[in-house]
C-alpha cells in the first residue's frame, strides 16, 4: 500500500460508492446499462479504484472527457469499454483503435481523416495503410520534416531523432519539454499505426468504434437535428472502417424540476432514433441521460444512463426527487491539528491579519491550503469539524496551511481527526455548503481536491488502498 507523511488525506468510501450504484440498479428500468462517468479522475475520487469497484458491481461502460484519460485507464489495466465523451483530434484515431477506446464523433473532419488514412491503402496490411497522414501533423509540428518520410517506421525513427536532437541541444535538461513530448507522441502514434497494420495482416482490419453525438439543445458538441445529423449517421453506418456502436445527446436542464426543455431535447433526439429504427437500424447503445435524468426521468434515456455526480453520492441539484434514489457521499477530506497554542487577546492570525483573537483563544494549525484545493475563497466563512462540533477556520487560508479556532474544545490533541468535508458524529460539512460559500456548484468541490492530497480507500471501515501520486 502506498503511504503519505503529511496528515491530510481524502477518504473515499467504496461502501458508499457501491451503495449508490446499487441504489441506481434498483431504481432504473430493467436492462438499462450504467455508464460510470469517471472523467476528471472520477470527479477527484481516483478513476482507477472507482472503475474497479464499479465493474465489480456490474457497471459495464465508462465515460471519460478526453482520450488521455482513457489511455491512462488502459495503462492501469482497465479492459472495460470506455467512451471518450469530448472531442478527439483525428491524429488520435490510430491510438483509439489500438487501445480500444470508443470515440464521440460529430464532425466532417472524421471523413477526411479516414480518407487520408486509407489513401494508398496497402493490400498486404489492410486498413489503415501508410501512416503519413496520421502522424505528419505531429512531425511537422516538431520539425516540418514529414514529407521526407514514407513509412510509419521511418516516422517513428524521425520522431525519436528529433526528440533526441532537441534534448541534446538542451543539454538533456528538459526531458519532458513540450516539443519532445510532441515528438514522442508522434512516435507513439506511428507505433500505433504499425501495430494496427500488423494486427490487420493477421486478424483483418479493426474498426474504429464510435458513438455519434447529436446536439439537441446543449449547444456544446454534436450534430444539428435533423438533416445534418441524419446525413452524418447514414455516412457513418455505410463506412467500412467505422463501427457505429451508439448514438447520444446530452440534456442541458435535466436537474430542474420543470422538464419542459428536457422533453423538447428528447423529442428532437427521438425523431432521429425513430428515423433509423424505421429503416431497421438498431444502435447497440442509445443514451441521453446524466444523473439528473437517471433519477427523475430514466425512461428518456433509452438503454443507457451516464452517471457522474450521483455515483459519488451528490444529488445533481436541489430540485431532483431525492426519494427515488438514496445516495451517500463518497468523499471526505480529513486532516489533523499539527500545532496547537493558546494566544492572548488581539493576536493576529495568517497573512494580512484578517483575524485577531477576540480573547484568549486556542488556535490550531491544519496542514491543508489552497494548493490542496481548500480554496482561499473559503477564508473567514468556512468551518471544520472537531469531535463532531463545528469550529471556525480563522484568518486567510494559505497555500499549504490554515488555522482553526478550537477554543472550548477540551484539551484538543494533535492525533484527532479534523473533518473539512464529510461527516463526523452527528455533524456534516457538505460539498453544497462549501460550494455556496465559494459561489460555485458542488460538482467543483471534489474535483478541486488536488493530487497533492493522497486518496485513502475505505471498505468496511478499513483502509484497503492508498494512492499518493507524489511518492510514485
Ligand atoms: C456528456 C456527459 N454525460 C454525462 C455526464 C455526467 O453528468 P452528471 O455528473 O451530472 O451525472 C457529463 C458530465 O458533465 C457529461 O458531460
Amino acid at each position: 500500500m502506498e503511504t503519505f507523511y503529511r496528515p491530510t488525506w481524502v477518504e473515499v468510501s467504496l461502501d458508499a460508492l457501491r451503495s449508490n450504484i446499487r441504489a441506481f440498479q434498483r431504481a432504473l428500468p430493467a436492462g438499462m446499462h450504467i455508464m460510470a462517468v469517471v472523467k476528471a479522475d472520477a470527479y477527484g475520487h481516483g478513476a482507477e479504484h472507482v472503475v474497479r469497484e464499479a465493474m465489480a458491481c456490474g457497471v459495464d461502460y465508462f465515460g471519460v472527457a478526453c482520450m488521455d484519460e482513457g489511455l491512462k485507464l488502459r495503462r492501469s489495466g482497465v479492459k472495460a469499454p470506455i467512451l471518450v465523451l469530448g472531442y478527439t483530434p483525428p491524429e488520435g484515431i490510430p491510438l483509439a483503435i489500438k487501445h480500444d477506446l470508443t470515440l464521440t464523433v460529430f464532425q466532417d473532419e472524421l471523413w477526411q481523416a479516414l480518407d487520408a488514412m486509407g489513401s494508398g491503402r496497402d493490400e498486404r496490411y489492410g486498413w489503415p495503410g501508410p501512416a503519413e497522414s496520421v502522424t505528419a501533423v505531429d512531425i511537422m509540428n516538431v520539425g516540418e520534416r514529414a514529407e521526407a518520410f514514407e513509412s510509419a517506421n521511418a516516422m517513428k525513427d524521425a520522431a525519436v531523432e528529433i526528440a533526441y536532437t532537441i534534448e541534446s541541444a538542451n543539454g538533456f535538461k528538459s526531458v519532458n519539454s513540450g516539443q519532445s513530448l510532441h515528438a514522442i507522441h508522434a512516435a507513439e502514434s506511428a507505433n500505433a499505426v504499425r501495430h494496427l497494420q500488423e494486427m490487420a495482416s493477421t486478424e483483418g482490419p479493426r474498426k474504429l468504434k464510435v458513438h455519434i453525438k447529436i446536439d439537441t439543445g446543449m449547444g456544446r458538441l454534436g450534430l444539428q437535428p435533423d438533416d445534418e445529423a441524419i446525413a452524418f449517421v447514414e455516412k457513418a453506418l455505410a463506412h467500412p472502417w467505422l463501427d457505429v456502436e451508439g448514438i447520444f445527446t446530452h440534456f442541458a436542464c435535466a436537474d430542474e424540476a420543470d422538464k419542459t426543455y428536457t422533453y423538447e431535447q428528447h423529442r428532437k433526439f427521438d425523431r432521429i432514433v425513430e428515423h433509423f429504427r424505421k429503416r431497421g437500424v438498431e444502435f447497440r447503445y442509445v443514451h441521453t441521460g446524466n444523473s439528473a435524468a437517471g433519477i427523475d426521468c430514466p425512461e428518456l434515456s433509452y438503454n443507457m444512463v451516464r452517471l457522474g455526480i450521483s455515483l459519488y453520492g451528490l444529488y445533481p441539484s436541489e430540485e431532483v426527487n431525492r426519494e427515488r434514489v438514496v445516495l451517500e457521499p463518497v468523499m471526505s477530506v480529513k486532516t489533523k491539528m499539527v500545532h496547537i497554542k493558546t494566544l492572548p487577546p488581539g493576536s493576529g492570525i495568517s497573512y494580512g491579519i484578517a483575524y485577531r483573537t477576540q480573547g484568549e483563544e486556542t488556535i490550531a494549525t491544519l496542514p491543508i491550503g489552497y494548493a490542496d484545493g481548500y480554496s482561499r475563497l473559503l477564508s473567514g466563512h468556512v468551518q471544520a469539524l472537531v469531535r463532531g462540533r463545528r469550529v471556525p477556520v480563522v484568518g486567510r487560508i494559505c497555500m499549504d496551511q490554515c488555522m482553526v479556532n478550537v477554543t472550548g474544545i477540551d484539551k484538543p490533541a494533535g492525533d484527532e481527526e479534523v473533518v473539512l468535508l464529510g461527516r463526523q458524529q452527528d455533524e456534516a460539512i457538505t460539498a453544497e455548503e462549501l460550494a455556496s460559500i465559494m459561489g460555485t456548484i458542488h460538482y467543483e468541490i471534489p474535483c478541486m481536491v488536488s493530487h497533492r492530497v493522497p486518496r485513502v480507500y475505505i471498505r468496511d471501515g478499513k483502509r484497503v488502498a492508498v494512492t499518493n501520486p507524489l511518492l510514485r
